[in-house]
């Protein structure tokens, strides 16, 4: 008999906005920064006149040129920490006198302490999460200058085996209310029933409520077009809400149709003034993992088709921005991902807020380590002191958005090894029930003998994520009965975009084994082939770690590393490597060619991809391959001649064919009940002659003003044809009030700062990030290089 051993109902919760009385305005704009550090700077009176002007979000390490010399290593990066700091001046008016002023802050690297008027506020330790500080106290009103002085001190290095960032890297805001008002991190809603044609939803919540007056909390909850579907009154005894409204017909959140409503809680005086409102966006939906079959979402079997991520975006560093993560999960959404694992530490909430619109699952992971280290300084150093209230601010920050789906406490922790596992597993996993008891609390495993795994052993976690080791799978269901499986992370295969050497046919392991720490027959250029087979001798190819997950009904699903690249971490070499390898996509964000294995795999879109270039040296014998879907064979033929059919088989997700070297054109054709249904071409490219140029920004605005334009140029020859041997130097210049904020080829090995508006190409690409300001008129992009200058109008997708 199948045992359902988790059902989770949810009527969940999303952004937080505010209604009158309150208002909540960005505090982004008009920091002064210096990298200085004296402990005058945190006073009010200092004059900061002569300080860089900087906005938020901010990160300083991003803006220096790539180096050997930095403490973080190239494990963190190849880039500088050290400390930072950022002060302004506002000014608060008369009338908000008596209002509850808070200042927020969407996540600091590292070391975080505030000071308003030379007061001090206290001390953020954890990078990763949101903190507050109540202001009101201590604020002047009307004329008199405010000064709020940040000292963020990311000094202490190694402290990361990725790269961190450093300074004030996501947003900031301030926050006005009335006294009384909803502690907006206490709003918790879940549903104990779900079905087709009811769903009952439970309101828990609390009021701050100085004097102890009588008030009453309305509830009201609108459906996309703005139609009230459920409403609730309830006359507060105490501090506390906790109401339940019921709700007809459901539009359940899936990750095909992400279905939101909105909540509306209003808190009155008896007279009905209103004192204070809290607006979130909802989704509805019920998730259940079962030992035997995997997961389901609202009654329905999916298999996860994760990608982990980690928190950088490329050029910009850490320095969040929406529209760079929201093009991100939508090149993620448009291979067939429907989960994301946030590796290794809890994302921005602007990240969740995007998976909620997306529909995208979020397996939302808390730790790298506990106290024991990885890295000398890392968050290890902290654990004893905060962990517990780190994820009380975790789970509460993050449990309303429906995309999460699961909590883990953490990744490949050394207390996995000893008894301290156990009794922290227990802590951790009761801790986290207690706040909610919705969702799975899990952690992400590594470890042969699983019988002595201690975190496993502690019986405490919902589902057991595993992490590589494939070869395992089958022991799991045997040494784990009762609980629910997920491949928690999963390849790890090594490849750089457009390079392609001669394949093998079985995987290389670069390094090759735990004796090794680089590898010592890789590629001079600090290169790694992009066909699918090279992999760290922990992982394997991606082909062969989806087969062994999509044959394992028990295996909930797969969470790869890594959907995109990221900075540091740059297995398998040295420096002057200094970022990952293990992207599906580069860091630039091209995708690699084995994003369309996934793409043929994970959704239903016509794929036929071919590879590699068809520029070669007469006599070369060249591996060519296609990804393809939707078909039963594939033909390839060379200058018009067929080189015969091939496909994929059980063990292989592509077609292959092995062809010595004429220049000219290869051709594959897809077919399907012997019909012809989709071809793809390449041809042998002559000299660079000009620049391509795509520019993306509509799909990925998201009414913010920070909203970018990604401008991806590429080198053709004469006729069109894509040149990846040869790569030129381009330099990116915007037109009055068009800021580059940074370019990048996706190259793991380029030391030039990705800040830098000159970059060269790499394989035939490179990327601007841009940023059109409020006062831009022509907006205008000037690319200049040898090729001749042109200029792009930064208007609208091309
Ligand atoms: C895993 C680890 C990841 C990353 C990856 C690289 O073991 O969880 O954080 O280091 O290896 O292959």
């Amino acid at each position: 008999m199948t045992r359902i051993l988790y059902v989770f109902l949810f009527f969940l919760l999303s952004t937080a906005s505010f209604g009158q009385n309150q208002r909540q305005i960005s505090f982004n704009e008009g920091w002064s920064f210096s990298l200085a550090d004296e402990l005058q700077f945190r006073r009010e009176a200092y004059n900061d006149s002569k300080w860089k002007q900087v906005s938020l979000p901010h990160d300083w390490s991003i803006l220096s040129d790539f180096g050997s010399q930095f403490p973080a290593g190239n494990a963190g990066g190849a880039l500088p920490g050290g400390v930072g700091w950022y002060r302004k001046s506002f000014q608060v008016a008369t009338k908000d006198k008596g209002q509850h002023i808070s200042i927020h802050f969407g996540g600091a690297y590292r070391y975080t302490e505030v000071w308003i008027n030379g007061q001090y506020l206290g001390k953020h330790t954890n990078g990763y999460l949101s903190f507050s500080h109540d202001l009101s106290p201590y604020l002047y009103y009307g004329g008199k200058t405010n000064v709020i002085a940040v000292r963020v001190d990311n000094s202490q290095q190694p402290n990361s085996r990725w790269y961190s960032g450093s300074g004030i890297y996501r947003d900031v805001y301030l926050r006005y209310q009335q006294q009384t008002h909803f502690f907006s991190e206490e709003t918790f809603v879940s549903t104990p029933t779900v079905s087709a044609k009811k769903a009952t939803v439970r309101i828990q919540s609390q009021v701050h409520n100085p004097g102890n007056k009588k008030l009453q909390v309305e509830l009201r909850l609108l459906d996309a077009t703005g139609k009230p579907v459920a409403t609730g009154k309830v006359d507060l005894r105490t501090d506390k809400i906790d109401h339940t409204l019921t709700l007809d017909k459901p539009q359940l959140w899936d990750v095909d149709s992400p279905e939101l409503y909105s909540l509306h809680m209003l808190v009155r005086d008896m007279q009905g003034n209103e004192l204070n409102a809290q607006t979130q966006r909802v989704g509805i939906r019920s998730i259940a993992f079962d030992v035997e079959r995997g997961f389901s979402l609202n009654g329905k079997p999916l298999k996860i088709l994760g990608v982990c991520l980690h928190h950088d975006l490329g050029a910009l560093g850490a320095a969040f921005n929406k529209s760079a993560a929201k093009r991100q999960l939508l090149m993620m959404k448009a291979m067939g991902v429907n989960a994301i694992r946030t590796a290794h530490n809890p994302p921005a909430t602007e990240v969740l807020d995007l998976c909620d619109e997306l529909g995208i699952l979020v397996y939302n992971e808390a730790f790298d380590m506990w106290q024991k280290k990885k890295n000398k300084f890392d968050y290890s150093q902290d654990f004893k002191e905060h962990h517990l209230t780190d994820l009380a601010a975790f789970v509460k920050r993050d449990r309303n958005h429906p995309s999460v789906f699961m909590w883990s406490i953490g990744n490949e922790i050394r207390e996995q090894f000893d008894s301290t596992g156990t009794v922290l597993t227990k802590e951790m996993a009761n801790f986290v029930k207690a706040l909610d008891n919705t969702r799975p609390v899990t952690a992400a495993l590594t470890e042969t003998n699983y019988v002595k795994n201690f975190i496993a052993q502690a019986e405490a976690l919902d589902v057991l994520g595993f992490n590589y080791k494939f070869e395992d799978y089958d022991k799991l269901p045997k040494e784990f009965k009762n609980v629910p499986l997920i491949a928690s992370e999963t390849t790890s295969g090594l490849q750089t975009r457009g390079v392609y050497d001669a394949l093998h046919d079985t995987i290389q392991f670069w390094p090759a084994s735990s004796k090794d720490k680089f590898v010592t027959n890789g590629n001079a250029d600090f290169t790694v082939s992009a066909y699918d087979n090279v992999a760290a001798y922990w992982g394997t190819s991606h082909e062969r770690a989806w087969l062994e997950v999509k044959k394992r009904d028990f295996l909930a699903g797969i969470f790869v590393w890594t959907g995109f690249d990221y900075l540091g971490e740059p297995v398998p070499y040295p420096y002057p490597a200094r970022s990952s390898y293990y992207g599906i996509v580069d860091l630039a964000g091209f995708p690699k060619d084995v994003y369309y294995m996934y793409q043929s795999e994970w959704t239903d879109k016509d794929v036929l991809h071919l590879l590699p270039h068809w520029n070669w040296k007469s006599g070369d014998i060249v591996d060519v391959w296609a990804y393809y879907n939707n078909a039963d064979e594939v033909e390839l033929f060379l200058n018009g001649k067929s080189l015969g059919k091939s496909s994929k088989t059980d063990d292989r997700l592509h077609a292959a064919w092995k062809v010595p070297f004429v220049a000219g054109e290869i051709k594959v054709v897809k077919y399907k009940n012997g019909r012809a249904v989709q071809e793809a071409v390449k041809r042998t490219a002559g000299a660079a002659a000009k620049l391509k140029t795509r520019i993306t920004h509509d799909d990925f605005k998201t009414g913010d003003a920070r909203d970018l334009y990604f401008v991806e140029v590429e080198l053709i020859d004469e006729k069109g044809e894509a040149v990846l041997h040869e790569d030129i130097e381009i330099s990116f210049q915007g037109s009055a009030g068009v800021e580059i904020l940074g370019t990048d080829n996706g190259f793991q090995a380029d030391l030039r700062g990705l800040s830098n508006p000159a970059r060269k190409t790499f394989k035939g690409k490179a990327l601007a990030i841009v940023r059109v300001g409020d006062a831009a008129t022509t907006k205008t992009l000037l690319i200049k290089s040898k090729l001749g200058d042109i200029t792009v109008p930064l208007e609208k997708n091309k």
